[in-house]
């Protein structure tokens, strides 16, 4: 699908986006581990949550769709979970693979777990060291390297781990295993990564303990079924907050999107570069914040982005880049060398295709250099399959002079499919 988008002169408007993606990711795995029932509310009907969903299904457990929405799941406890009879399939989904690899290790069966052409390039050595360590037998195509993982569950063993890289989605694989243990596992992160995991571990009543950088999870005590009632998305808002936060006479306000701290970076930045943003009707539900975000637009100004941050707006660094054109002077972003194995090397996708537009950038190792502010031009761009290159293309399009296409768009489906609806509806 291609996707054509013209320079626009309004934006304006009042929205909602939908479910987080990795809390309803995880909603979906604990939900399945726990005991008795668990209500999922604003779950993400989205292909990487769909690919969860299907493979917890596929493990014997019962989910009851009652809406695309509203989920309800009957918890199989931690050994209620059946061989499944194919080859589990992630799809496009690293949180997929890498938490379920950590759920599988301490099954009684043997399973194989793959996905799509971009998810068997990226890296797995993470996950499958630590949980080695656990005791876990696991092996994956290429040395360990990659993609299809094959696992042999069996009894795991505690550890204590020092995650060499930030990563939510190793150190969540390593506190599911932690509940198949007989004793006490201790995660420590070398930066802050989302912890979405420890806050719905805790609202489920593991026993964990949550001292950033340490985490604790003790093995044996199972998880209780919940209600579980998920925030919007901050990283799909924050399409909407770039779009606005450049150009006076735009503003958008986001209702009831999640504020976790561990999320909140783009919001962070936005503010240094000058951006005008409000935050109100702050509230707490099933242990996640939420609130109202508004945004008006301003003039930005440069500013450098380092890896203390990078944790908290990883998924939106693109973003943050096609933004940096519009602002004066320089931005300047390192310590991001995550970015070149996420669904596609973002670095060198968005360099590329911001140089199309007309942009000053450059590509370095771990990150890259803007100098703004710039008028954009229309070119065709491509999407290299990766959701958040599409949507990030589509914003850079909005500030562009002329006409934009963006090619093999129908990937957004990964996390938003409404998302090109929404836009026009604020862009009219
Ligand atoms: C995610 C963690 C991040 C993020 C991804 C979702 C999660 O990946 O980029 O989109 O749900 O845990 P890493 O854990 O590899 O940093």
């Amino acid at each position: 699908m291609e996707i054509v988008i013209e320079g626009i002169k309004r934006l304006n408007g009042k929205i909602s986006v939908p479910g987080d993606k990795s809390i309803s990711h995880r909603a979906i795995i604990f939900g399945a581990i726990a005991q008795g029932e668990t209500g999922i509310h604003q779950f993400l009907n989205s292909r990487d949550c769909l690919s969860t969903l299907k493979c917890i299904s596929a493990l014997g457990v019962r989910i009851d769709n009652v809406n695309p929405s509203r989920i309800r799941i009957i918890g199989a406890g931690l050994h209620g979970f059946k061989k499944p009879a194919n080859i589990l399939d992630a799809g496009n989904s690293g949180t997929t693979i890498r938490l379920l690899a950590g759920l599988l290790s301490g099954q009684s069966f043997n399973t194989l777990i793959s996905g799509d052409d971009s998810l068997r390039k990226r890296p797995m050595k993470r996950v499958i060291e630590p949980l080695s360590l656990m005791g876990a037998k696991i092996s994956g195509d290429k040395n360990g390297r990659f993609a299809p993982l094959s696992i042999n569950g069996c009894q795991l063993n505690p550890i204590k781990y020092t995650l060499p890289v930030a990563s939510a989605q190793v150190k969540s694989a390593l506190l599911i295993a932690g509940l198949y243990t007989g004793g006490e596992t201790v995660i420590i992160e070398p930066q802050v990564s989302r912890d979405h995991t420890e806050r719905m571990l805790d609202f489920m009543q593991a026993d964990i303990q949550i001292n950033p950088p340490e985490i604790k999870i003790s093995g044996k005590k199972g998880l209780k079924g919940v209600e579980i009632f998920i925030p919007g998305d901050l990283s799909s808002a924050a399409y909407f907050l770039a779009a606005a936060s450049a150009r006076k006479g735009f503003r958008i306000i986001i209702k009831e999107v999640g504020v976790n701290p561990t999320r909140t970076g783009m919001i962070e930045i936005l503010k240094k570069m000058g951006a005008n943003i409000e935050i109100s009707n702050y509230q707490v539900q099933s242990n996640e914040p939420r609130a109202d975000v508004k945004i008006k637009g301003a003039d930005l100004y440069g500013v450098e982005i380092n890896k203390e941050i990078i944790g908290k707006l990883i998924d939106e660094l693109p973003l943050i880049a096609a933004i940096a054109t519009q602002a004066h002077g320089k931005t300047i972003v390192s310590g991001a060398k995550e970015l070149r194995v996420k669904e596609t090397d973002r670095i060198t996708a968005i360099v590329t295709e911001l140089k199309k537009m007309g942009a000053s950038i450059l590509e370095k190792e771990d990150g890259f250099e803007i100098t703004g502010p710039t008028r954009l031009q229309g070119a065709v761009c491509k999407s290299y399959h990766d959701h958040r290159m599409a949507m990030t293309m589509a914003v850079a399009a909005l500030y562009a002079e002329g006409k934009t296409v963006i090619e093999d768009a129908e990937c957004i489906d990964i996390s938003y499919p409404d998302f090109f609806k929404t836009l026009k509806k604020i862009c009219e």
